[in-house]
C-alpha cells in the first residue's frame, strides 16, 4: 500500500496536516541535542525520509540511516538529496540488519502503528541502541480526549479519504491510515509497551490538542 501512495505521500502529509507535520518533525528532531557528538541515528519506517532530513537540517553532523519495507518510498527519499547524506536501506523494522548497540538514537515517525508486531519492533529498536540510547517516536494514538475523538471519529474520516482519492487516486489507503489510529494503542498503553520493552520515558509532547504525540524514551 505504501508503495502505491509513495509519489504523492509527502504532498498529502503536508496538505492533510495543514503543514503541521513539518513543525512536529522539527520539534522531535531537537532530541538530538541530548546525544553525543556526531551520533549514529536510525530512522525506522523512514518512508520518504522526511524525519531523517528534519534531523539533518537541525544537526548536520549526524550520521543517519533510514530503513523501510517499501522500495518506492525509499526511492523518493534518495531523490531528495544528491549528496546522499541519508543512507536508505530496504529492511523490516521487525528484523533489523544491524549489530546490537550500533546506534545512539532511533527515530520513528508515524511508523509504529503500521507494524504487525509492536513489541517485536520495540525490542529490535532496543537491541540496536547503545545503553542509554534514545527512542524518539512521533505518532497518532488511539484518541481518548473529546477533541481527539471528534477529530479522528468524525472530522478526519470526512475529508482524509476524499483528499486521498483526489490527490493520490487511493481513498482506501487513506481510509486505512485514519482507521489505524483508532485501532492503535492509547498513549498510556503505549507508555506501558515502552516500559515492557526496557525503555524509560524522558519527555512527552502533545501536538495540536493531542492530535499527535511525541515521546522520547531512554534505553535502561
Ligand atoms: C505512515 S508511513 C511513515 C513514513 C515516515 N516515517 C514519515 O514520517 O512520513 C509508514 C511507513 O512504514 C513502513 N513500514 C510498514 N511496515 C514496515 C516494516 N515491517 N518494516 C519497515 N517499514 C515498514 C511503510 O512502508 C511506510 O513507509
Amino acid at each position: 500500500m505504501f508503495g502505491r501512495i509513495a509519489p504523492s505521500y509527502d504532498a498529502l502529509n503536508h496538505i492533510l496536516s495543514f503543514g503541521m507535520d513539518i513543525v512536529w518533525r522539527s520539534r522531535m528532531a531537537k532530541a538530538v541535542r541530548r546525544l553525543p557528538h556526531a551520533p549514529r541515528i536510525l530512522d525506522l519506517c523512514t518512508g520518504t525520509g522526511d524525519q531523517a532530513y528534519a534531523v539533518l537540517r537541525r544537526s548536520p553532523g549526524v550520521r543517519i540511516t533510514g530503513i523501510d519495507a517499501a522500495r518506492p518510498m525509499l526511492t523518493i527519499g534518495r531523490q531528495k538529496d544528491r549528496e546522499g547524506r541519508v543512507v536508505f536501506l530496504q529492511a523490516s523494522a521487525l528484523r533489523l540488519p544491524f549489530r546490537g548497540g550500533a546506534f545512539d538514537a532511533c527515530f520513528c515517525a508515524f511508523g509504529l502503528r503500521n507494524l504487525p508486531n509492536l513489541s517485536t519492533a520495540l525490542k529490535e529498536a532496543r537491541r540496536v541502541l547503545k545503553p542509554g540510547g534514545l527512542l524518539i517516536v512521533l505518532e497518532f494514538f488511539k484518541p481518548t480526549g473529546w477533541f481527539e475523538r471528534l477529530f479522528y471519529e468524525f472530522i478526519a474520516p470526512s475529508y482524509v479519504p476524499r483528499l486521498g482519492s483526489w490527490l493520490a487516486g487511493d481513498a482506501a489507503a487513506y481510509r486505512y491510515l485514519i482507521g489505524s489510529v483508532g485501532s492503535f494503542l492509547t498513549i498510556s498503553q503505549f507508555h506501558e509497551a515502552l516500559e515492557n520493552a526496557g525503555f524509560v520515558l524522558v519527555a512527552r509532547k502533545r501536538f495540536f490538542f493531542g492530535i499527535a504525540h511525541g515521546l522520547t524514551a531512554r534505553c535502561q
